[in-house]
């Protein structure tokens, strides 16, 4: 056994480390030189010694006068030296060794700074996250419909007209804004500093230019990129918008002209091109994209997308780099090199990886971490909708359903941070954490002996440090909170277009003296329901509470209140399905 062991600042050539996050002259060391060794306050030295390895994997060995690191990269040295630092500062450290290696290879984040712009300092900090939770991969979604973040010397109206709003959509469903204007943008000189300081930390930085659609905020810079060519302004609503690029030669040169800038500031090997989301109704109305279409000999307007995505490809490839785009470019036909990020489930990942590319799966049931944390809505700031609790994030498999032949270009996962209902930094946190330690340690492998319940324990200690470092998070909670008594549920099948009365019996241990409610939770499946009535039965009689609620991605009407009763009480819930009958959730009694 060695004595406890404490890093301090850097003294007179003395390597000393004291804090949470290692100062950044280590950082500088780490990345220059890959063998060298330190020594410590107490006389011990750190040698690192280059090893042949897996890639980002290493071994640490502390012996009695020395510690001896093993990695094969810069990213096998961070971990490494993370872990001894988070060791001696939990246990202080005594002859140990032990050792690292991730699963897969990308591990990341994807930042919305489009919706809602977030500033250098907050990626910055956003990037000290990922390093924490020895994630490599910061996908920036720099443009949007509602605004274009990244300034472009050669387009000086993208960010002068296309960064700037004039009010926001308040909620999900509701055409309401708030007007206040809303906007900004990273300079070039910004995006170098953002990438030069995540390289140090093993990150890197994969832009995203979205093509052929979520283009508003560019086509209300440059109208004649598009296809119509009348004025836009940014948009200030979220969704799907059937303002795209059009096909004409000027729209390709104005993106290769973006790109060009683009490739300048990020090194990523992956060039994010979008590609999701791009309604079709202009280009068939198009007299440009039809000839062009028909010059091509092409079928349909998906093959004319895929044309549009492989042009790029080929630019990409030509330049050393690779491009990979939301799983619609699978749709007429996917580019020969590209890569695939599955969002709309696992199937178009594995469809990718059937035809032999890449693929990144990024699911929304299990990484939008901008859907709710709860099924609980009610009790949680507005969200897109959806609901994916920590315990989903942290049991998500992402090779479920992959051919084992398959595996290797499973290329990993990445936590997605769309921003439409996210104004601040403290709020992005909030939806980031602590789902995102959960991904970080599926992707970097869980032991098999590790539980959510086990992970639960271990996060305790580890949100106390994000907070010291001020991080803002959700808490652990219940899902549901504990004042939520289950006391049915529907299951899919059950319900469909018809209404429908679900009845249960009130579980004769609850209190209902102080009186209570009902909520009705929708918990899985495509669509949400409608809920008709909420009734309650007691031997005097019925006390029928009629609503017009519903729940699903948004939660409306779904909590009725009752005045005190006493049992026996029946529930009885006349419901339907807001399509089809995939449909499943939960009935709870509130108590006060
Ligand atoms: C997406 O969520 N539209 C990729």
């Amino acid at each position: 056994m060695i004595p406890k062991l404490t890093f301090y600042e850097e003294k007179a050539g003395v390597f000393v480390w004291g804090g949470d996050l290692p100062p950044e002259h280590l950082f500088d060391s780490l990345d220059e030189s890959p063998r060298q060794s330190w020594r410590l306050l107490n006389g011990s030295e750190v040698a690192i010694h280059q090893a042949e390895m897996k890639p980002e994997s290493y071994r640490v060995q502390v012996e009695p006068d020395r510690i001896i690191i093993s990695a094969t990269d810069l990213n096998g040295r961070l971990y490494a030296v993370q872990d001894l630092a988070n060791l001696i500062q939990d246990h202080g450290i005594r002859c140990c060794s032990f050792e690292g290696s991730p699963r897969f290879g990308w591990r990341g984040m994807m930042l919305d700074v489009a919706r809602h712009f977030q500033d250098k300092a907050f990626v910055l900090k956003f990037i000290d996250l990922l390093f924490i939770h020895k994630m490599n991969r910061l996908h920036l979604h720099l443009c949007d419909d509602q605004g274009w973040r990244l300034e472009i010397k050669r387009y000086p109206r993208l960010t002068s007209v296309g960064a700037f709003r004039k009010g926001t959509q308040i909620r999900p469903g509701s055409p309401e804004l708030d007007e206040l204007p809303h906007g900004g943008f990273f300079t070039q000189e910004d995006l170098r500093e953002i990438v030069a300081y995540a390289t140090k930390r093993g990150v890197t930085v994969m832009p995203e230019i979205e093509m052929p659609g979520h283009c508003q905020a560019a086509l209300a810079a440059y109208p004649e990129f598009g296809n119509t060519g009348w004025p836009l302004e940014p948009k200030s609503h979220f969704g799907v918008i059937e303002d795209v690029y059009g096909v004409q030669n000027e729209t390709f040169t104005f993106l290769e002209h973006v790109l060009e800038e683009v490739l300048d500031i990020f090194p990523s090997e992956f060039i994010h091109v979008g590609g999701d989301e791009v309604p079709k109704k202009q280009w068939q109305e198009s007299s440009v994209a039809q000839k062009r279409m028909k010059s091509l000999g092409l079928q349909n307007e998906d093959e004319l997308q895929s044309w549009f995505i492989k042009h790029f490809d080929q630019w990409l490839r030509a330049r050393g780099r690779r491009l990979i785009g939301w799983d619609e470019i699978l749709e007429g036909g996917l580019a020969e090199g590209a890569a695939v990020m599955s969002w709309r489930g696992s199937a178009g990942g594995i469809k990718a990886l059937e035809l032999g590319h890449e693929a990144v799966m990024v699911p929304h049931t299990h990484c939008y971490f901008d859907h709710y944390q709860s099924s609980v809505k009610a009790l949680e700031p507005t969200a897109i909708g959806g609901c994916t609790t920590l315990q989903k994030v942290y049991e998500f498999e992402p090779a479920a359903g992959v051919n084992p032949d398959d595996i290797p270009r499973l290329l990993g996962s990445q936590g997605q941070l769309w921003s439409e209902y996210m104004r601040t930094p403290e709020h992005v946190e909030y939806m980031a954490l602590p789902r995102m330690c959960a991904l970080a340690e599926v992707l970097w492998g869980r032991q098999s002996n590790e539980t959510y319940g086990t992970f639960e324990k271990r996060l305790v200690p580890h949100l106390a440090k994000l907070k010291s470092l001020g991080y803002n998070f959700r808490p652990i909670q219940p899902e549901p909170p504990t004042n939520y008594v289950r006391i049915g549920s529907w299951e899919q099948g059950q319900l469909s277009n018809e209404p429908r009365e679900l009845a249960f019996v009130m579980p004769t241990p609850l209190n209902l003296s102080q009186g209570f409610s009902i909520s009705v939770n929708y918990g899985g499946g495509f669509y949400g329901v409608f809920i008709d009535s909420v009734e309650i039965r007691t031997p005097e009689g019925a006390i029928c509470t009629q609503v017009t609620g519903a729940s699903g991605n948004q939660d409306e009407g779904n909590i009725v209140h009752f005045a005190p009763a006493s049992h026996p009480v029946e529930v009885v819930v006349t419901m339907r399905s807001k399509g089809t009958s995939d449909t499943e959730g939960n009935i709870y009694v509130v108590l006060p």
